[in-house]
């Protein structure tokens, strides 16, 4: 039934040609959200996955605004855990550490609140998609600084041929789906 979960996720993700920018073939998860059946396939294999492989988690950390605080809250309620942002810079108060990274189609600068993680945590990063991985390195290289550890990386989407799971090592990623 693992099967039947991950075929009904498929058939919520939507593909389309030059978006945001000629030559990107962009991966919309959004029917994913609005079919509450697929959304729950999505958060019980999370879950599944994490219960299964670690045996303590502290904290569930968004990789990023916006498509990152999507599933991040429904696994850390199902996993008993808090659950913490990392923004885009300019939007946190209060004593922050901030990262810049490079997207597939653009550049940023990722920042969480200094308090929101604690030395030792052990935390899961999660976000929706993972294309060339520079969204979910810049979360990794801002649990460095805050000295918690990485247990692994969730996304429901892996654009294979971007390579973004070679970036992350030698942190773990789990994908739902990947494409080429
Ligand atoms: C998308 C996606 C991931 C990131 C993946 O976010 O939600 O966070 O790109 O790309 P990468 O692996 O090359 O870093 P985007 O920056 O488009 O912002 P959004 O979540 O606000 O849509
Ligand atoms: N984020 C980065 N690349 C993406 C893509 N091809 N589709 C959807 N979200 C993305």
């Amino acid at each position: 039934e693992q099967d039947c979960r991950l075929k009904l996720i498929e058939s919520r993700v939507r593909a389309f040609p030059d978006f945001p920018k000629k030559g990107i073939l962009f991966r919309d998860i959004c029917p994913i959200l609005k079919d509450p059946e697929a959304l729950l396939a999505v958060t019980s294999l999370f879950e599944e996955y994490v219960k299964d492989k670690f045996q303590q988690v502290d904290l569930v950390v968004a990789g990023l605004d916006a498509r990152g605080f999507l599933f991040g809250p429904l696994l850390a309620q199902r996993l008993g855990v808090g659950f913490v942002l990392v923004r885009k810079k300019g939007k946190l108060p209060g004593a922050t550490v901030s990262v810049a990274y490079d997207l597939e189609y653009g550049k940023a600068e990722a920042e969480i609140q200094a308090d929101a993680v604690s030395p030792g945590q052990k935390v899961i990063l999660i976000d929706d998609l993972l294309a060339t991985g520079g969204t979910l390195f810049a979360a990794c290289a801002l649990m460095r600084q805050l000295k918690a550890e990485v247990l692994g990386c969730l996304v429901a989407v892996e654009l294979k041929d971007l390579n973004g799971a070679d970036k992350l090592k030698p942190h773990s990623v789990y994908s739902l789906l990947q494409y080429e």
